[in-house]
């Protein structure tokens, strides 16, 4: 038997499917290309729960709902936040979220959206010895987001952030969605559902790349030769970062969609340089890999961009994995909803291949 269930179809979906031979990835009946910089983030969200919530608003409407969200739940976190700031910002931010209400309806679904996007700027603030921003219901998501985090935000970070967003908002039945799921069918509410989401997340084979990213282009950057300092990684039994995904056999979809977005950006010198600088990185990884993995086809993932465009974005690397969660929150609701619809526990069966008792006569 596969150990990671590998090919095993443990759900039927209507929110989107991921198309590793050929490099697809459809979102409700969408192709991501059509989404990604077209779409706003509000727009994928009620995308994502048309049919798993009743009276859902319109996009105009939703949008304003989550700025509504963002206020309630600064208010509800403000008197304890800052005993959170002494975590890690990951454990900070699933903390933070642990308190909201574990309810199934759609203001519990936009407090699990808004706690996000509000937690991560206020920890990060709070870390650097600045007191956190309050939000604003009319901004934004994403804008808001960045204002959060540094008191302002230029349309074209904003912009940005949000195509980020509706590029991770959901991917089939990944590590995280799978976890949100199971618990989804105990029918524990949304907000146990969606931590377990979270701590599937946090690990570096799935959403925990990113930061690894930008060390890693930094320590080549300091080596200045990256095809030995990719070989003696790999020489060490050590993975590349951004590299390699168990459905895609081809390039991630995803990565390109961010690169465009990080490509857009690149008129800001340091962006345009450190993009050049990443797709060196890039050919020599996938060269490296090539050879020293002949039998797998090991592509770029959505990681690898995902860490430039967070960092052009005003993101420190030890709260990527955090603003990845806050992108896939949507798909994880919507999966959650969509599991607890069935009304079925999931509940497989392992085969015990340990000692057995010896038979008392
Ligand atoms: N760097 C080096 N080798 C890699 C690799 C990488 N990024 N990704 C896969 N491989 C190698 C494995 O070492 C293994 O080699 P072996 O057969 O010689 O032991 C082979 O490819 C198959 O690996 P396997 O672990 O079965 O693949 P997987 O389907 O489980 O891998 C990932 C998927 C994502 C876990 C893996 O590619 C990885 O660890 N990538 C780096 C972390 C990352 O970018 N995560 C974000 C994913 S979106």
């Amino acid at each position: 038997m596969a150990n990671g269930l590998d090919d095993v179809v443990a759900a039927d979906t209507v929110l989107s499917d991921v198309d590793g031979a050929g490099g697809h990835l459809t979102i409700r009946g969408h192709s991501l290309m059509e989404l990604a910089g077209r779409w706003r983030y509000a727009q994928v969200v009620r995308l994502l729960f048309d049919g798993f919530f009743d009276d859902l608003p319109s996009d105009t409407e939703l949008e304003k709902a989550i700025g509504n969200a963002r206020v309630e739940v600064f208010d509800r976190v403000q008197p304890m936040v800052a005993q959170l700031a002494p975590l890690d910002i990951y454990s900070g931010m699933r903390a933070g979220m642990a308190v909201l209400p574990d309810g199934d309806g759609l203001a519990d679904a936009l407090r699990l959206i808004a706690a996000q996007a509000v937690l991560t700027p206020a920890l990060l603030r709070l870390g650097r010895g600045e007191t956190p921003v309050a939000p604003d219901e009319n901004a934004d998501h994403a804008g808001d987001m960045l204002r959060m985090l540094s008191g302002t935000a230029s349309p074209a970070l904003a912009k940005a952030l949000d195509s980020y967003l509706v590029t991770v908002c959901d991917h089939g039945l990944n590590a995280s969605t799978f976890a949100t799921r199971v618990v989804a069918s105990t029918q524990a509410g949304l907000t146990s559902a969606i931590l377990a989401g979270l701590g599937a997340l946090k690990g570096p084979l799935h959403g925990g790349a990113p930061g690894p990213v930008i060390e890693m282009l930094d320590a080549i950057e300091a080596s200045g030769d990256a095809t030995a300092w990719l070989r003696k990684e790999i020489a060490h039994g050590e993975r590349i970062m951004g590299f390699g995904h168990r459905i895609y056999r081809v390039r991630d979809p995803r990565a390109d969609a961010l690169k465009a977005v990080v490509r857009q950006l690149g008129s800001r010198s340091e962006t345009g340089s450190r993009l050049a600088f990443a797709e060196t990185v890039e050919q020599a990884a996938l060269e490296v890999l090539r050879i020293a993995k002949p039998q797998r086809s090991i592509q770029t993932n959505v990681e690898f961009y995902t860490a430039l465009l967070l960092e052009a974005v005003g993101f420190p690397k030890e709260a990527f994995s955090n603003v990845f969660a806050a992108g896939r929150v949507a798909g994880w609701i919507a999966h959650a909803r969509e599991q607890q619809a069935t009304g079925r526990l999931i509940r497989p069966q392992s085969r015990y291949v340990g000692p057995v008792p010896d038979l008392v006569a």
